[in-house]
């Protein structure tokens, strides 16, 4: 296995397969691995579908805003926050469960991305290739149904899996001095840092070609080389589009027995 530090290091995400398949055997591997990631109170509040079939995945790629790396991935997995199983354990046992606070809510969320963080570093340590799908949540009604998910499951995200068949860049990430604060919060050099990371990404062309053009809110056009992770990341912070915010998922949870006080 690679040393961790340099593992973790080079993790990029992943979105051109080769056609040859995950072995059973690592996948299962893998998913109990895993299955060991620490858990608010033990709950364990998750489930995660495992999708191969073919027809299903195409499905799944489309109905997660046509992303060609669902259909082409020898496996997807479903991560699905689940309070549905610990209901169920609690009627067994004579209680109702009270999920009427977003408390669990969180726990189950939580959780379900603990595992899908252990996932990801146990398959990279495998040489397998990942990327996290959040498109599940485009469409998670008809994803639901096609999982036969019961009440108080949903998809939270999924996970592609296969071996690469490309080079992705490693994105840099944000300055420590912006993330790490040490005893307390501090906001020393903010805009420096930012334009400093700006430069950083910029020397990486990430947001080269057809991303530049992502639309902004309020239909504001500013020269390339102003446009990096500041600009991109502020008209993703700031969209109004419903389908970018994804504004269905209250009631969708809603309907799906998850509502809150
Ligand atoms: C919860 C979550 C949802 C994501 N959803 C998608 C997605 O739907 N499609 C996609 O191509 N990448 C998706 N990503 C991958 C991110 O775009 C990617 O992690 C980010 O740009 C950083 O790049 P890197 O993983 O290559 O370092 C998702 C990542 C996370 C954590």
């Amino acid at each position: 296995m690679n040393d961790i530090f340099t593992l973790l290091k080079s993790h990029r995400s992943i979105r051109k397969y080769k056609p040859e398949a995950v072995p059973d055997e690592l996948l299962d591997k893998i998913l109990n691995a895993a299955r060991q990631a620490p858990t608010s109170s033990n709950l364990q509040a998750y489930s995660i579908i495992v999708v191969k079939e073919r027809e299903k995945k195409k499905a799944l790629a489309h109905l997660c805003g046509d992303q060609p790396w669902v259909a082409q991935c020898p496996v997807f997995l479903a991560m699905c926050p689940d309070l549905h199983r610990l209901e169920r354990v609690c009627r067994l046992r004579g209680y109702e469960q009270n999920d009427r606070y977003i408390e669990l809510f969180i726990v189950a969320v939580v959780d379900t991305a603990l595992v899908a963080q252990n996932i990801l570093v146990a398959a990279e340590a495998n040489g397998l290739g990942v990327c996290f799908i959040g498109g599940v949540r485009n469409n998670p009604e008809p994803i639901s149904k096609l999982f036969q998910l019961p009440d108080k499951v949903f998809p939270l995200f999924g996970i592609c899996l296969g071996y690469p068949d490309h080079d992705a860049i490693i994105k840099p990430r944000l300055l420590p001095e912006l993330v790490i604060h040490r005893e307390e919060y501090r906001e020393d050099n903010f805009e420096a840092l930012v334009a400093q990371y700006d430069r950083i990404v910029e020397a990486t062309g990430l947001y080269d070609g057809p991303r530049r053009k992502t639309k902004s809110p309020d239909g504001r056009i500013v020269p390339d080389e102003e446009y990096s992770w500041s600009e991109h990341s502020s008209r993703r912070a700031a969209a109004t589009d419903p389908k970018v915010l994804r504004a269905h998922m209250r009631a969708f949870l809603k309907r799906r027995g998850l509502q809150f006080e």
